[in-house]
């Protein structure tokens, strides 16, 4: 398995993915939304509360199989995020999600990150069961993302947290 960083170049890729991962239109549409942005040259103007924020296309062999990302916060730098995170259906039960994500995980413990953490919605109990044998423990509720005085970003009001200590 390998990691492409995404980029301009590869963005028709991640758009394909994103929506064969994703059920729900509100989840495709911001997931492509993101991307698109990140692809922009100003992205780091345009999203100020951003500290770091990467995308990846998964790779098997020639592949390409899923989605996954870091970014973190510049008001808890300490602290890493799960991107959109995805595997294809047909290479679901595989153990390709497991190893996306270890590599994910593993990645945000080399920059230095003191902790994983992860949010989702409280009745996908496909995705909570995911996490939990991936060693994730249910965490608590994070504020709304706000920056400068301005809500950048609402949680759901159905949104479970789960986390990671990174050793
Ligand atoms: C969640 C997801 C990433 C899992 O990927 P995957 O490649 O199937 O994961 P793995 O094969 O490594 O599964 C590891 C374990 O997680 C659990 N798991 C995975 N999918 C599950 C499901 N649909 N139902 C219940 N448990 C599940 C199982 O315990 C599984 O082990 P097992 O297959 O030996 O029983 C994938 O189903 C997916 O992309 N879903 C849609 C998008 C999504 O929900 N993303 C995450 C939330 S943002």
């Amino acid at each position: 398995m390998r990691f492409e960083n995404m980029s301009s170049a590869n963005i028709n890729i991640a758009v394909k993915l994103v929506n064969k991962c994703f059920i729900s239109k509100v989840d495709r549409n911001t997931a492509i939304f993101w991307y698109k942005e990140f692809a922009t040259p100003d992205f780091k103007k345009r999203w100020p509360h951003l500290h770091y924020l990467t995308y990846q296309i998964v790779y098997d062999r020639n592949r390409a199989i899923g989605l996954t990302g870091i970014y973190s916060h510049k008001f808890k730098k300490e602290r890493a995020w799960l991107g959109w995170f995805g595997v294809i259906p047909e290479e679901r039960r595989k153990g390709f999600g497991s190893s996306a994500l270890r590599k994910t995980v593993d990645a945000a413990r080399n920059r230095g990150y003191r902790e994983f953490k992860i949010w989702t919605d409280a009745g996908d109990k496909s995705a909570i069961n995911f996490y939990k044998r991936n060693g994730f423990r249910k965490s608590r509720r994070e504020k709304n993302v706000v920056y400068n005085e301005k809500l950048i970003f609402r949680y759901p009001k159905n949104a479970v947290f789960y986390s990671k200590i990174l050793g």
